[in-house]
């Protein structure tokens, strides 16, 4: 069997915050470095920034391009290696509209208005009526995905259902039809569900997010962490510095959670329960542990951020080598569609 694929993106709604960060990125960056133990990679990796799915929800594009290279130094930052993973940006390869044009043909939509991601969505944005495309959204991404035969899609609990209607199309397809010579043109990608795929806002909100205006942001330095920390909610019991603390219902417990070392995280608990731990010292631990996270990170951006010529020179890369595995995915859909046929 050969290397697995992994395919994920992210709509570049612009700087990336926490959230992105524990329930994408990190494990992103994990899976492209890690190796058997002859040395090889367990899997080739495909990260795509899904500027047509932005769509969706916004159709002011006068930001979409900072929003990209944004994104991007976020992913570069955060130690994507684009030697190792290919980025790139869907409404560049022309093959995803394609795709998208077949597979909206194997699905219905009753299916689609089925899915439960986008009905939270309607309500969360107060949205009265649905667009065509917006409504087509899953089979969007599963173009994104199959164009690449992604096997494995980490993604959050929320993309679940589009993970599913991507085997769903995928199944069809293949059924349907059979290629001459390999069969089934498609894998049927299996998801992978990142542990902290939500971290609360700092607002106690159940999700940080840009609109929620609750982030702390990958770029945030050491200062700035420390002042959004200040204002984050905590257990509105714990009044006093000496009341005992409930950290099961306390934002910044969670985030101790993620952070934290195991030892460190019993003694917090222990000290916050006793009342011998108050809010000001705990957030300045978990403050200073999400800095230490982001060192790296902050490191590597200055060197982005001084050389943008070679972030938007590592993004056309990309989107070269994208190109030539999309255009042979393609090639082998007009072949077990018999479209194109070139004997008259
Ligand atoms: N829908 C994903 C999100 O909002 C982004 C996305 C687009 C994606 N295409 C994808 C994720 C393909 C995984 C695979 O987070």
């Amino acid at each position: 069997m050969g290397t697995l694929r992994i395919l994920s993106g992210m709509r570049p709604t612009g700087k990336l915050h926490l959230g992105h960060y524990t329930g994408a990125l990190e494990n992103w960056v994990e899976q492209q470095n890690q190796v058997t133990e002859e040395g090889a990679r367990v899997y080739e990796t495909c990260f795509l920034i899904a500027d047509y799915h932005n769509l969706t929800t916004s159709l002011d594009t006068r930001d979409i391009f900072s929003h990209t290279l944004d994104m991007l130094v976020d992913w570069l930052a955060a130690g994507i290696d684009p030697e190792k993973s290919p980025l790139f940006r869907q409404s560049q390869i022309k093959e995803h509209a394609e795709l998208f044009l077949i597979f909206s043909m194997l699905i219905t939509s009753s299916r689609l208005e089925r899915n439960p991601t986008l009905k939270e969505q309607v309500r969360d944005l107060n949205m009265e009526s649905l667009t065509y495309g917006h409504l087509g959204y899953p089979v969007l991404q599963a173009a994104d995905i199959l164009l690449y035969k992604g096997n494995v899609v980490p993604v959050g609990e929320d993309q679940l259902p589009h993970v599913e209607i991507t085997r769903e199309i995928a199944r069809r397809f293949n059924n349907l039809y059979p290629h001459p010579h390999i069969g089934d043109v498609f894998p049927e990608p299996a998801p992978k569900i990142t542990k902290f795929s939500r971290l609360v806002g700092l607002d106690g909100k159940a999700k940080m997010s840009k609109s929620l205006g609750n982030t702390i942001l990958l770029a945030d330095g050491p200062e700035e962490v420390l002042k959004k920390m200040r204002n984050a909610v905590t257990d509105t019991e714990k009044i006093r510095k000496n009341d005992p603390g409930h950290p099961e219902v306390c934002t910044v417990f969670s985030y101790h959670e993620k952070f934290a070392n195991p030892d460190q995280l019993a003694q917090i608990e222990e000290d916050c329960r006793a009342g011998s731990l108050g809010c000001v010292d705990c957030k300045r631990i978990c403050s200073a542990n999400i800095s230490g996270e982001l060192a790296p990170l902050l490191e590597r951006r200055r060197y982005y951020e001084a050389n943008m010529d070679l972030v938007k020179s590592i993004l056309l890369d990309g989107e070269a080598k994208a190109e030539v595995i999309a255009g042979h995915t393609m090639q082998e859909v007009r072949a077990a569609m018999k479209l194109g046929e070139k004997r008259w």
